[in-house]
C-alpha cells in the first residue's frame, strides 16, 4: 500500500486542515463548535449516500454480467497489471 506523509505532500490539505485554517472575510477562523458541526454534517451526509450507491451499483453490476465484464476490462486497462503503488491521489 502507498504510504502518505503530510511532510512529503505539503499541498495536500485534508478536510480538517481546511476547517482549521478557513477564515471569513474578516479573517475570523471557525470556532471549535462550528468545526464539530461541519464534521457532523459531513459524516451524516457522507456515509449513508455512499453505502447506498455502492450497494446499488454492485447489485446492478452483478445483475448484468455483460456490463460487469466491461467494467472489469476497463479496470484492467487502467490499472495495467500494476500493484497499485503508482496510483496517486490528492493531486500528487
Ligand atoms: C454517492 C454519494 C453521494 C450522493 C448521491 C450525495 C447526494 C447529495 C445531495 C442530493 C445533496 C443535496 C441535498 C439537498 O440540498 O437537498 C447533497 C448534499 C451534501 N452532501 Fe452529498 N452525496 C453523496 C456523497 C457525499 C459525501 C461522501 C459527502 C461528504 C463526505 C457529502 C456531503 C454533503 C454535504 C455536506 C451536503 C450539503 C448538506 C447541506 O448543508 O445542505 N455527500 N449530497
Amino acid at each position: 500500500m502507498q504510504k502518505f506523509s503530510r511532510e512529503e505532500n505539503p499541498p495536500c490539505r485534508d478536510f480538517l486542515d481546511i476547517l482549521f485554517t478557513a477564515k471569513d472575510k474578516d479573517r475570523f477562523t471557525l470556532t471549535l463548535e462550528e468545526i464539530k458541526d461541519e464534521v457532523t454534517t459531513f459524516m451524516f451526509a457522507g456515509y449513508e449516500t455512499v453505502t447506498s450507491i455502492t450497494s446499488w451499483a454492485l447489485y446492478s453490476v452483478a445483475e448484468h454480467p455483460d456490463i460487469q465484464s466491461r467494467v472489469h476490462e476497463e479496470l484492467d486497462s487502467v490499472l495495467n497489471d500494476s500493484d497499485h503503488a503508482d496510483i496517486t491521489w490528492c493531486g500528487s
